[in-house]
């Protein structure tokens, strides 16, 4: 019954996405969510083509399920990346720049699909016309780097007007309420990255997630606090108000270490990682990242668990609306 345009374009049995998420997203989540039917996201940001390759090859060894790769273009799309991308994933998506009908030739060229995430009915054009297969909107519900100022639904459904190609709807979406709505109103899969922090899979430090299980959806605001290392300046995301407040209060100019696909790197006070299980130093004052369906994270469950309550959740609400 979930057959959806993005079900058929990806060959997968749910119509479910996992967004990519930097620094906490582990090879054990994207091969889970994979597994479980729905299309798991890779990070490209600090891998480079090597290293890249080598986890789209580990990807393929651990599932035959679906996964794909984002590119967050304030850090750069090297070519030489893309191209292993797009020989290596299902997927290739792209986000914070303006659609680019080159980029998505290439990728087409190497073999995937193209997808760009959108923030704005005008880039969602944009997008379409730059020749993507899929377009995601990003409602300002989302967490991490939010790229629009409209709210998930009339956002969605202007785009859905608007633009012919398959749209996924993310921001703010973890129940199976929203993923039913989503699809009710036209939308051809959901996207969703604060829910899957708080899985046994997740990269994201105990910390961190302790936080979002505590957290309701007033607790998740946007603001521009964590900009130091955001290549374009400050910018707005969605994080826990408690961060802010942490990082406010904090007394010195480095907070603490993390990993960064290959690299270790000084966080400093306000910059842009979240903590990840290798991290140390003050973690109460790095980045939270979280949507406002944070509410919906009550406890640590199994990534494909979340699929499953979703997807099998949405059908069943579909069912009964008729
Ligand atoms: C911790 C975290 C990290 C994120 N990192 C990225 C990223 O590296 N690249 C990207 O395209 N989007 C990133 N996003 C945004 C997602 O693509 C997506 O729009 C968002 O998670 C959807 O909203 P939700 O978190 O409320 O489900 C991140 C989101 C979170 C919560």
């Amino acid at each position: 019954m979930l057959t959806t345009p993005f079900t058929e374009l990806l060959g997968v049995r749910v119509p479910l996405q996992q967004a990519p998420m930097g620094g906490v997203t582990t090879p054990e989540l994207v091969a889970a969510v994979a597994d479980a039917g729905a299309v798991g996201m890779v990070p490209a940001q600090m891998l480079p083509a090597d290293a890249l390759a080598g986890l789209l090859e580990d990807l393929a060894g651990r599932t035959g399920g679906a996964f794909g790769v984002t590119f967050l273009l304030p850090y750069g799309a090297d070519p030489a990346c893309v191209e292993v991308a797009a020989a290596g994933a299902r997927l290739v998506d792209f986000y914070y720049g303006d659609p680019d009908p080159a980029l998505v030739a290439r990728v087409h060229d190497g073999g995937a699909l193209v997808s760009w995430q959108a923030g704005s009915v005008a880039e969602a054009r944009a997008a379409a016309d730059a020749g993507c297969d899929l377009i995601c909107v990003q409602g300002m519900e989302g967490g991490g780097r939010v790229r629009g100022r409209v709210a998930l639904l009339p956002l969605l459904t202007e785009v859905l007007d608007a633009v012919e190609v398959p749209v996924v709807a993310a921001g703010g979406i973890a129940t199976a309420r929203g993923v039913a709505a989503c699809l009710a109103a036209g939308a051809a899969a959901a996207r969703v990255g604060t829910r899957f922090l708080a899985t046994a899979e997740s990269g994201a430090h105990p910390r961190y997630v302790t936080a979002l299980l505590a957290a309701a959806a007033e607790d998740a605001v946007l603001t521009d606090a964590f900009s130091v290392m955001w290549p374009r300046g400050p910018e707005a995301h969605r994080t826990l108000r408690s961060a802010v407040e942490a990082a406010e209060a904090f007394d010195g100019e480095v907070v603490g270490e993390t990993r960064m696909g290959a690299t270790t790197l000084q966080v400093p006070r306000f910059g842009v990682p979240c903590p990840n299980r290798d991290t140390t130093g003050e973690i109460a004052a790095m980045a939270h990242y979280a949507g406002q369906g944070v509410g919906a994270t009550r406890q640590v469950v199994p990534a494909a668990q979340v699929v499953e309550e979703l997807t099998a959740g949405a059908e069943q609400l579909l069912r009964r609306w008729g």
